[in-house]
């Protein structure tokens, strides 16, 4: 198991460890065992999410693992179809029932969808959802920097992280300069390039960045992330790439490794063309 993994302090004081363990496409009993595993690994911080249909499988695997509670940092996320406030506080205890959990460390907005417009109220039910004692720490997805602006405008309360698309392709820096002004922790969803095949991981150059630290190209992008200042949460089914995912904190990347690493966003690319300011996911 795993005991080298930082910690970060959000804005509200909550600890989270520097990596997290993404779940989506971990269903059902094996994605329970899945996650349960990547828990025995050492992860400590489980994404998850509504829409993926496993809060279910999380909360099993959270109460078979043998880890205490109060050291798991357990996220689920709020869809677009309930931002109406009334609606994204029930959303939030439907949530609760399905984990079978009596908390969340984290609960976020999925997508701010903007054209249907209740990104704020949504917002202010998590503010609400927090008072109750049903999350610990409240955040957003794939919110841009005038959704963030918006927000913190109208209630004076910064998410605590902003979960956004980040890979090599696509490193995000003026989102994250946008997230650090108002204090908010970037998490990297898809860190992988969801294991696309054709580019960062197989190419040359990374390979021999990776030979140089004895590690593989997944570990030299995940260390990229974490040397950014983003906690990435890869998804691992098995435990061999769960806990090489993990095993990323006893070596550095140099300021030129960096380089090469950020080199891949020459086109600064979504890969899927999800640009929150027109998409939208219910
Ligand atoms: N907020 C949002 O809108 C949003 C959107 C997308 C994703 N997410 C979250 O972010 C998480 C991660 O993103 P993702 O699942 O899209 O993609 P990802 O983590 O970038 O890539 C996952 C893929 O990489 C493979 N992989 C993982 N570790 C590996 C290793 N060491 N060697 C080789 N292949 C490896 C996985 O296969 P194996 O399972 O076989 O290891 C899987 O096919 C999601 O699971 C979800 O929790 C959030």
């Amino acid at each position: 198991m795993t005991t080298n993994i930082p910690n970060l302090t959000l804005n509200d004081g909550l600890d989270i460890p520097a990596i997290g363990l993404g779940t989506y496409s971990l269903n059902g009993f094996e994605g329970a065992k899945s996650i349960q595993t990547g828990i025995e690994a050492g992860y400590r911080l489980i994404d998850s999410a509504f829409n993926y249909e496993n809060e279910g499988a999380v909360g099993r695997a959270v109460r078979e693992a043998s880890v205490p509670r109060d050291q798991l940092r357990i996220c689920s996320k709020l869809p677009g179809r309930h931002h109406a406030y009334d609606k994204a506080l029930l959303t939030i205890e439907e949530s609760l029932l399905r984990t079978g959990l009596d908390y969340f460390d984290l609960y976020i907005i999925h997508w701010p969808n903007p054209k249907q417009g209740k990104y704020l109220e949504a917002w202010q039910a998590m503010i609400e959802a927090k008072k109750r004692g049903y999350v610990r720490s409240i955040g957003v997805s794939n919110f841009l920097p005038e959704h963030l602006d918006h927000i913190v405008s109208e209630t004076g309360v910064a998410p605590s992280l902003n979960q956004v698309e980040l890979h090599p392709y696509f490193e995000q820096a003026e989102q994250r300069e946008a997230n650090a002004k108002h204090g908010i922790i970037t998490e990297s969803w898809s860190p992988l390039g969801r294991g696309k095949g054709d580019g960062v991981l197989q190419d040359s150059v990374v390979k021999a960045v990776a030979n140089v630290h004895g590690k593989t190209p997944t570990q030299i992008i995940l260390r990229w992330h974490t040397q950014l200042g983003a906690v990435p949460i890869p998804k691992a089914g098995s435990r061999e790439h769960q806990e090489e995912n993990l095993n990323i904190f006893d070596f550095e990347l140099t300021e030129d490794q960096m380089e090469i690493i950020s080199a891949f966003s020459v086109n600064n690319q979504r890969l899927w063309n999800q640009d929150p300011a027109e998409y939208e996911e219910f």
